[in-house]
């Protein structure tokens, strides 16, 4: 049978990308880069090749945790709550590149076009103790446009359950203000009352948000996530779309837990921080040898390392973000082998295609664009 398409022609082995003029601002030159060095001495928010947002204020939230709140350029996007933003800071000459969830909502940036990042520092975490130590307010902060997926707008349900631990609540705090009418049940789990972000407003929300049931569980004295947990506190979990956040152990023992309820794969909705690596393939340990060929530089590789942190050890420094999978800044071509997802543990290879290098452990000969 052969099909006919009308309205175009194309001649086989002729087709041509259609003519895409580069902005005057994505050119490399002197002229470019000169000009927009002129625009940031008068004032970081009119560079055309950074996105500086000003740091309007600084909120102490827990001993360890800061909220900044940022003023974004009026070319900056906006977001839908449980987004996450790029930032960067030069440290000792090097920039450094974190993505943190934006803890404020998009309303508020419509109103007062301020966001907010809730940033927990973490020990020996460069920029999370760059920015709690040292970022004030009048700075400035390099930021890139929103991303993500893990919002509101995979739900179609209006009874929702939220898991959170630690940090995790950032994002969450996001979807409970920006939205409301829907019937939601948050089970936070901290190690105790003076590591509870957000206390007040989640308690103010609790007495005024018509349909959100506050459960706050600290481990000290409830212990970690766990079925009569959730027996107790939420009953009908399994007629709810679930919204998880967390550190990686708290994201497996909560997903167990969801198994054995038989809350449905697909109406749960998670994002972690930090690569939690699967541990089905750091028992495996398959070893490997890595050739970054646009500099001739070789690694042999355990098993238990991402091709990230095996660049940064042969002395590369590959573009990076989140480091766990979200932003897709490590995003590199591998050119032949076979390298396995860290969270899943899904292999992707032979072929040459594109992968995050922060999620991807190599596994026998590999041969990586970098
Ligand atoms: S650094 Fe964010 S996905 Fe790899």
């Amino acid at each position: 049978m052969t099909t006919l398409t009308t309205g175009t022609t194309s001649r086989p082995g002729r087709d041509f990308a259609p003519f895409q003029p580069v902005p005057f601002w994505q050119r490399q030159g002197y002229l470019q880069t000169h000009l927009d060095f002129l625009l940031r001495e008068i004032s970081p928010t009119l560079s055309r090749r950074e996105m500086m947002a000003r740091v309007v204020e600084v909120i102490s939230e827990t001993a360890d945790t800061k909220t900044f709140v940022l003023r974004p350029p009026r070319r900056w996007q906006g977001f839908q709550a449980g987004m996450h933003l790029p930032v960067a800071l030069e440290l000792n000459g090097v920039r450094t590149r974190r993505t943190y969830s934006l803890s404020s909502t998009p309303d508020q940036f419509r109103r007062h076009g301020t966001v907010a990042i809730t940033v927990k520092r973490q020990p020996g975490g460069k920029l999370s103790n760059a920015l709690f130590y040292k970022l004030q307010p009048g700075q400035w902060l390099r930021i890139g446009q929103a991303a993500g997926e893990f919002t509101l707008a995979k739900s179609s349900r209006d009874k929702l359950l939220f898991l959170a631990a630690g940090s995790g609540i950032t994002p969450l705090f996001s979807m409970l203000t920006a939205q409301s009418g829907k019937d939601i049940v948050l089970m936070y789990y901290c190690r105790s009352p003076e590591e509870v972000i957000f206390a007040l407003q989640l308690e103010q929300l609790a007495r005024t948000q018509p349909g959100f049931t506050l459960v706050i569980q600290l481990s000290g004295q409830h212990g970690r996530i766990a079925l009569p947990h959730l027996k107790r506190y939420c009953p009908d979990a399994t007629e709810r779309d679930v919204f998880l956040c967390g550190p990686g152990g708290f994201m497996t023992s909560a997903n167990s837990v969801l198994d054995t309820l038989g809350v449905a794969a697909d109406r749960r909705f998670c994002e972690s921080f930090g690569l939690h690596i699967n541990p089905t393939i750091t028992d495996a340990g398959v070893a490997a040898d890595v050739v970054f060929t646009r500099t001739g530089l070789q690694v042999k590789g355990d098993g238990r390392h991402t091709l990230l942190e095996l660049a940064e050890q042969a002395g590369l420094t590959p573009k990076y973000g989140c480091r766990s999978g979200l932003c897709h800044e490590c995003t590199c071509r591998k050119l032949s082998g076979v390298v396995v997802d860290a969270r899943s543990g899904k292999t992707l290879g032979p072929d040459a295609t594109e992968i995050q290098a922060c999620i991807a452990i190599p596994q026998g000969r590999v041969e990586i664009a970098l």
